[in-house]
């Protein structure tokens, strides 16, 4: 039997605007984890199983859209296998779905993980393959991701990004004060492909607005990066607020997520902003130790199905693939 697990991520800034080659800053948030386990069956064929979703199926049975299928079958093909040993392959998840806190690409990184370590493919296996595969499942779900959720899941640690051709720009970055990050979640779900394609469209039909947009989001991640390396944890805060303006202009915010970043700016946190796609998911805010009760109970008032804290240090621990 073997084991493998990945962990959500909550972005800090930049989001959208990394899709169109603006810097952002992501971080993984290791106490919610997706984990995979991959055992040897004694009954032929691949099987699929994930308990919270009540899904049981055959690989060769799966619908086209099997998020775990095509992660076999993509695996398969970057390591040139012909053949598959019969496998029962177990998913489960701490992260809620549809939520901008990465829960399908740490579950495909977790299978990755699992399935390679368990083909004896340890020659191949690298933070960096996982991102590589995991972004290429990534692109089926998503369309037009930047590469930030599975680089993050994937190298388990802080990351300053930038999309760049052909290789992406990835830089952990020194934290000089840690961070430490109220996550709060409005409870309402949302589609990653469906927000990012209509920011596209908005894009394209009002080019300037949205690149001027993307402009103020890409100075604000350089901004923010300046001052988490220098410990300025007020000036973080403030460009939190300024990113989530940003973000409200590119129509990516909702109610739920305006109220609750109102309310947790309202009772003294440093700064907030949504995390992620936005539309729903969750939001973020920073918090000095003092503030984290009264703030944490502010967002729970206005009406936060969850809060969790996430503390941002230079290195997080990657518990179980010992980066
Ligand atoms: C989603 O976590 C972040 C987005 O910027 C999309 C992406 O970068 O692929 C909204």
């Amino acid at each position: 039997m073997t084991r493998a697990t990945a962990p959500g991520k909550i972005i800090l800034f930049g989001e959208h605007a990394v899709v169109y080659g603006r810097p952002a800053i992501a971080a993984p948030v290791s106490q919610l984890r997706a984990t995979a386990v991959v055992e040897d069956s004694l009954t032929p064929g691949i099987r699929l199983i994930a308990p919270d979703l009540n899904a049981d199926v055959l690989l060769h049975e799966a619908p086209p859209d099997d998020p775990v299928a095509a992660v076999v079958l993509q695996l398969q093909t970057a390591a040139h296998l012909t053949h598959l040993p019969d496998l029962t392959i177990t998913i489960t998840s701490q992260i809620p779905v549809a939520s901008g806190l990465g829960s399908g690409a740490a579950i495909t990184a977790a299978v990755i993980r699992a399935l390679a370590a368990h083909l004896g493919l340890t020659d191949l296996v690298s933070d960096e393959w996982v991102s590589n595969l995991t972004f290429e499942i990534e692109k089926i779900h998503h369309g037009t991701p930047s590469g930030i959720d599975n680089t993050v899941v994937a190298y388990e640690r802080p990351v300053y990004f930038e999309r760049i051709q052909p290789h992406n720009r990835i830089e952990p970055f020194a934290v000089a004060q840690p961070l430490r990050l109220l996550v709060a979640d409005t409870g309402q779900s949302s589609s990653t492909k469906v927000v990012v394609g209509d920011v596209r469209r908005q894009w394209q039909a009002e080019p300037a607005t949205f690149e001027a947009i993307f402009d103020g989001c890409g100075h604000i991640a350089r901004a923010a990066r300046q001052a988490i390396e220098a410990g300025d944890l007020a000036e973080v805060g403030r460009l939190m607020n300024d990113n989530h303006r940003l973000l409200q202009a590119m129509t990516v915010s909702s109610p739920a997520l305006d109220g609750l970043v109102a309310a947790a700016q309202a009772c003294g946190a440093l700064g907030a902003k949504l995390s992620g796609a936005g539309r729903g998911g969750n939001m973020i805010a920073l918090v000095t130790p003092e503030r984290e009760t009264a703030v944490r109970q502010a967002l729970l008032r206005a009406s936060a199905r969850t809060v969790i804290t996430t503390i941002l240090t230079a290195t997080s621990p990657n518990l179980e693939n010992g980066i």
